[in-house]
């Protein structure tokens, strides 16, 4: 899976599974101790919900008292269905996209597809090039941004054609050239292949006369955004010193995103695009830990926090030292002495930051914003909205003068959760505005960034990262300059508030019927009932990440959160700018044979069980919530998956207490707080993807009857002695379904998009 197969490394692999934070940052329960009493009240109320009393609690607005004492509220009853209406698909390790009776699913945009009338159709072969107008490779998190019929402008229920605005995240690169990938030093041809496979599509899509959607090569809308691709720095660290490149001296300038994971859709009809594991595509030359000053220098702290330290990295079996180099992911420092090749070497080499790339990092790791209907809008990064492993940015509750919140996660092991709150107040005339791009620059630019704590009572607090927060103008760990180095270092700083080290945070969703937030917390190797004490990077238990138990029924891991589960959260009294709120964990996921006492808390029968929640998504139309897998736990017995499920509320169930042994036979209890189980008429699993892929986006039609999601990287792993043999292939869709060239039995695999669509023209789910 990449091409530096002699280095061990985790921030070189593809799929989440850095983890860098080796704060202490304790697990809570000792934290809440110390507030009972202040939360008895509220502990009162929380512990009589079930039904729709507790619709939600007092406002406390950010920067408001600490003592605030919540007060129960009616909730607003939804029209919308409450029970799912298909049968639920068997888990199966079948080639084939699996979908529930009575839908159609059809592929429509992969890999490589082309993107203007002039360019060849893709042959599959390893021998395509010009990604700068095809399809990238592993398709990501998607929305639709709807057009009129015309194909003129944005209409906001336009059903019938639209913009998938998309993100490419990584490579399958052995697939990508005729032989497989090539070791250092990286072909040029091999380098101007990969680096423009990621990024971004922008894709129009248009019902045929047949009703069937297909993506139209030949629209003016269409286009790929890249590594390369011009992008403005804006927001609190624009212009700031550690932003200043050999690129940029201004640092208002960078180029290019890159590892785009999770996606967002603002109020005024732009496209956020979360990038997420951006570190490992960067090298550092051996000495570059001493060239900047050692171990003490703020630059090297920050290299190291981010993950970018050669210590961090194994040759074999044996650690690397400082004095190392730090190898990237795909090497394309080494293609030449071209700029566009030389910027994935961060190494300090010049007298100083305008003569080099050692800030080129701090460019990556933002929520950036497109105007898909607008190639002349000139790409922000959004850089207020903090600086971690991006994935989605979804937005709370919009509600006219009142200010926006931006939900978002960062997805390493023991990362955390964060919200934005925009200072400016919403007004509903920017729902359509003459200018979307700096219709963002008013909501995005200028606001406040919080974190996430969580207490075992069922409460949590956001706490300001900024230098108004004493803890971090006193932080002496890592002095911050100004809110700048607050916001590009916003790892750093949550550690030094005290933040809970989280289940790796996924996406996140707002679930239309209550405006409540839902993260998926994916999986976690180093959650541990014990942690070892030398090891800062394992967590101990805490009521929001309660489990640490081996694979089930044989154990093939070490005890660990093996299958992870989705926790909600509720503002208090809804308000997007509340300082507190009250969580559960709506699914543990599990398989359905594992212990209940300790791992399917949930309940979880043979239709509904699922491991490694990723992406996550609540159709507007229906209010059900869309559960996508990134596995590898449950893989030896079905590909990856997506669920549909009607959930309830924060509250609605119980708050169970898990009974852990201890090595030295002791027992310990961990309370955690736990929604309703789930029922066959409230989750369901609707379809499975498939072999050695993930599932991931989903986005709908305004009218709610189509659905878009993307399959990504099927049939991933392989040799480069393999690829050379495609009976040796894991997968050969969607060849296999019809789609493209290469043959049903012989084509390589592609991650692509797939439309979903009930066969009676009813919305999804129903
Ligand atoms: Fe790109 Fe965290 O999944
Ligand atoms: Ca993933
Ligand atoms: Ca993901």
């Amino acid at each position: 899976m990449n091409a530096i197969t002699s280095v061990e490394n985790l921030a070189l692999q593809g799929h989440d599974s850095e983890d860098h934070n080796t704060s202490s940052n304790p697990s809570l329960n000792e934290i809440i101790e110390a507030r009972m009493s202040r939360r008895g009240i509220f502990k009162a109320a929380f512990g009589t919900a079930g039904t729709a009393v507790l619709g939600s609690v007092s406002l406390a607005a950010c920067g408001g008292g600490d003592d605030d004492v919540p007060a129960p509220v009616a909730a607003t009853p939804d029209p919308r269905a409450t029970r799912l209406g298909f049968t639920a698909v068997a888990k199966n390790k079948l080639d084939t996209v699996t979908v529930a009776a009575g839908y159609t699913a059809t592929v429509i945009y992969a890999l490589g597809d082309p993107l203007t009338a002039a360019t060849p159709a893709y042959k599959n072969d390893g021998t395509d090039t010009d990604f700068d107008n095809r399809a990238g490779d592993q398709h990501d998190g998607m929305e639709y941004f709807p057009l009129n019929a015309g194909g003129t402008a944005r209409d906001v229920n336009g059903s019938e054609r639209g913009l998938l605005v998309m993100n490419h995240e990584a490579l399958t690169d052995q697939f990508l050239h005729a032989g497989g990938v090539t070791a250092k030093p990286r072909p040029v041809g091999e380098s101007d292949k990969e680096i423009p496979a990621h990024g971004v599509s922008v894709v129009e899509v248009r019902k045929n006369a047949a009703g069937k959607f297909e993506y139209q090569q030949s629209s003016g809308f269409n286009r790929r955004i890249t590594p390369s691709t011009p992008m403005l720095i804006n927001g609190v660290a624009r212009g700031n010193a550690l932003m200043k490149t050999k690129y940029s001296a201004s640092g208002n300038d960078s180029r290019g995103t890159i590892n785009n994971c999770g996606t967002g859709y603002t109020p005024w009809g732009t496209f956020l695009t979360g990038e997420e594991n951006w570190v490992g595509y960067f090298s550092r030359n051996a000495g570059d830990v001493a060239a900047r000053g050692g171990d003490t220098d703020k630059g090297n702290l920050s290299l190291r926090r981010y993950g970018s330290d050669p210590r961090t990295q194994r040759v074999g079996t044996v650690s690397k030292s400082a004095a190392d180099a730090f190898d990237s992911r795909h090497g394309w420092e080494t293609s030449g002495t071209d700029d566009k090749y030389a910027r994935w070497n961060i190494s300090q080499t010049a007298a100083d930051a305008g003569g080099d790339y050692r800030n080129e990092l701090n460019s990556f790791g933002y929520m950036v914003e497109i105007d898909p209907y607008d190639k002349n809008a000139a790409i922000r990064k959004r850089t207020t909205l903090g600086r971690f492993a991006h994935e989605s940015g979804v937005f709370g509750k919009v509600s006219a003068g009142k200010p926006l919140a931006v939900y978002m996660g960062d997805d390493s092991r023991g990362e955390y959760i964060y919200k934005y709150v925009s200072g400016a107040n919403w007004s509903e005339a920017d729902a359509a505005p003459a200018n979307r791009i700096t219709t963002g620059d008013k909501y995005l630019d200028s606001g406040k960034l919080y974190v996430a704590k969580f207490s075992a009572d069922g409460t949590g607090q956001w706490i300001e990262l900024s230098m108004a927060n004493p803890t971090l103008a006193a932080a002496t760990n890592y002095k911050f300059a100004d809110n700048g180095d607050v916001a590009i270092n916003s790892r750093l700083a949550a550690d030094a508030v005290g933040a809970t080290r989280m289940d790796r945070p996924e996406w996140c969703a707002v679930n239309p019927v209550n405006g409540e937030i839902y993260y998926t917390l994916t999986n976690n190797a180093n959650r541990k009932l014990e942690p070892t004490g030398s090891d800062l990077s394992q967590q101990g238990l805490d009521a929001a990440n309660p489990r640490s138990y081996t694979d089930a029924p044989t154990a093939t891991t070490a005890a660990q959160n093996v299958n992870g589960h989705i926790l909600r959260m509720r503002e208090l009294n809804g308000e997007p700018a509340a300082a507190a709120f009250t969580w559960d964990v709506y699914l543990f996921g599990a398989q359905a044979d594992a212990d209940p006492s300790l791992v399917n808390l949930s309940g979880l029968s043979t239709d509904q069980d699922f491991s490694s929640p990723d992406g996550l998504w609540f159709s507007s139309k229906t209010g059900f919530c869309f559960i996508q897998t990134d596995d590898g736990a449950y893989t030896d017995v079905t590909n990856c998956m997506m669920l549909i499920g009607r959930p309830g509320q924060v509250g609605d169930g119980t708050t169970p207490t898990l009974t852990y042994t201890k090595g030295d036979g002791s027992k310990v209890d961990v309370k955690t707080r736990m929604g309703a189980k789930p029922t066959v008429d409230t989750l369901r699993r609707f379809l499975v993807g498939p072999v050695d892929c993930e599932i991931t986006g989903c986005t709908e039609t305004p009218d709610g009857k189509a659905i878009f999601i993307n399959i990504q990287h099927p049939g991933e792993t392989i040799s480069k002695a393999n690829v050379a043999d495609p009976s040796k292939y894991l997968s050969h869709w969607p060849a296999n379904a019809g789609y493209g060239a290469g043959g049903a039995t012989t084509a390589r695999p592609r991650s692509a998009t797939i439309v979903i669509t009930k066969n009676d023209g009813g919305l999804i789910g129903s």
